[in-house]
């Protein structure tokens, strides 16, 4: 027997985008399903983005899940990027009026949302199971799930694809309708959490000979750091002592002298590719976050892309809903795809100025060796770079 359910909008995917949607909507009464693969401890288990920029601190704070974000966060003005051995400071504030972004980890911000959603009865279902659309392109769209030996039909108006880039959602939208755009890069990131001070109170993004590293943070007793590896490398390849000693040799001396090593509690290898899927609305699904579109880490966007993704369908939902205007709607993957793709411009721009090609030709080396020295050099270049960084208007 499959038990029904009835509600508004039925979303795939508790990350954040999902769950920051859901309690959006919930807020304006709008009656929603949220279905998650996976359990509420194993989604907490990944540890992703640390930066967030002020649109998305706004939006938090409108889901009225803003409190310990804004309690236990760090506001930061600047960050340093390291030219082989050389140390330049990016005044994020100075280049922007004022604009910062917040250091706060997705792990805390996702269990925010979970405890809010909670809180407020959400019907957030985990262990969902062989989630698949019906009718997306119709006026009756559903969806069906397995939970143990029960099966399910979530009956709704639309359907939200938050699942991710591996998700079902993209995949369910016919192939002569979507067009994808990828870019792969040959290389990855090896992430390091470790319960140490962090080196620096602001991040490092270092471009080095021996290639890219990063030092950033969660909190002033936890620090996250990566190293730019080959595909090829599994994380068994590294042992704790390995990595510190890469990083170190990626770091300015001094910086390297004062950097707190110990045991790590999460390593991981995230490999880096661009990813856009267009259009982000097929009849009544709609696709928002990592479901559409990836970017690589290096310039901090991929949680705030989906963040904007969130917003214009938040208010798409509510216009629909409350005042019978389905404009934003009807925009929404136009509207949404337009900021998506500056924030691919600016993360293959970073990740391209900042890493090592391995087989780049000399002419493709010395450009990238001279757009970080004109991006050192120019005040209007470091304007557009920290107008970037803290996010783009909505
Ligand atoms: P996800 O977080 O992937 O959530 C999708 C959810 O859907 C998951 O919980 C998954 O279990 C569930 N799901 C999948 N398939 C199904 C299914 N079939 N049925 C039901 N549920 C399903 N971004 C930033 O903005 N700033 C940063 O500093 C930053 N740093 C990063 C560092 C690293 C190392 C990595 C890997 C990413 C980083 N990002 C950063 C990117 C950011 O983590 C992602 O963009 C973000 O997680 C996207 O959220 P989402 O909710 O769209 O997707
Ligand atoms: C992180 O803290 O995980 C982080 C910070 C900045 C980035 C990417 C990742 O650009």
């Amino acid at each position: 027997m499959t038990n029904t359910i009835k509600t508004k909008v039925g979303i795939i995917g508790g990350g954040p985008s999902g769950l920051m949607l859901s309690q959006l909507l919930d807020l304006k009464g709008i009656d929603n399903v949220v279905l998650e693969k996976h359990t509420r401890d194993y989604v907490l288990s990944r540890i992703r983005a640390g930066v967030l920029e002020h649109g998305f601190a706004e939006l938090m704070r409108e889901a009225q899940c803003g409190a310990r974000m804004d309690a236990e966060g760090e506001i930061h003005e600047g960050f340093f990027i390291n030219d082989n051995g050389k140390m330049h400071r990016v005044d994020l504030a100075g280049h922007t009026g004022g604009n910062s972004v917040v250091v706060y980890g997705q792990t805390e911000l996702t269990r925010d949302l979970y405890d809010a959603r909670e809180k407020m009865g959400g019907n957030v279902i985990h262990e969902a199971l062989d989630v698949a659309i019906h009718g997306a392109d119709s006026d009756s769209p559903a969806l069906t799930y397995r939970q143990g030996d029960e099966t399910f039909r979530v009956e709704c108006d639309f359907i939200i694809g938050a699942d991710g880039f591996h998700g079902v959602s993209r995949k369910s939208i016919p192939r002569d309708v979507l067009k994808e755009y990828e870019k792969i890069y040959p290389f990855g990131w090896l992430g390091v959490l470790s319960r140490t001070k962090p080196v620096s109170p602001e991040l490092i993004y270092s471009r080095t000979e021996r290639g890219f590293s990063l030092c950033s943070l969660r909190s002033q007793v936890l620090s996250r750091y990566y190293i730019q590896v080959p595909l090829t490398d599994s994380v068994e390849d590294w042992s704790d002592e390995a990595f510190w000693d890469e990083l170190k040799r990626r770091l300015p001396d001094d910086v390297a002298a004062g950097l707190e090593t110990g045991p790590s509690i999460e390593k991981s290898i995230a490999p880096l590719r661009s990813f856009v899927a267009e259009p982000m609305r097929w009849g009544n699904l709609f696709l928002a976050g990592d479901a559409a579109h990836i970017v690589p880490p290096t310039g901090a966007r991929g949680l705030n892309s989906a963040a904007s993704d969130i917003y214009y369908l938040y208010h798409g939902m509510i216009a629909h809903y409350l005042d019978g205007d389905s404009s934003g709607l009807e925009t929404y993957s136009a509207k949404a795809l337009a900021r998506v793709w500056k924030a691919q411009r600016f993360s293959w721009w970073m990740t391209t100025m900042l890493h090592n090609f391995p087989n780049h030709p000399d002419y493709d080396q010395k450009l990238q060796e001279v757009e970080l020295s004109y991006l050192l050099s120019s005040d209007a270049a470091m304007a557009s770079l920290a107008e970037n960084y803290v996010g783009l208007p909505f």
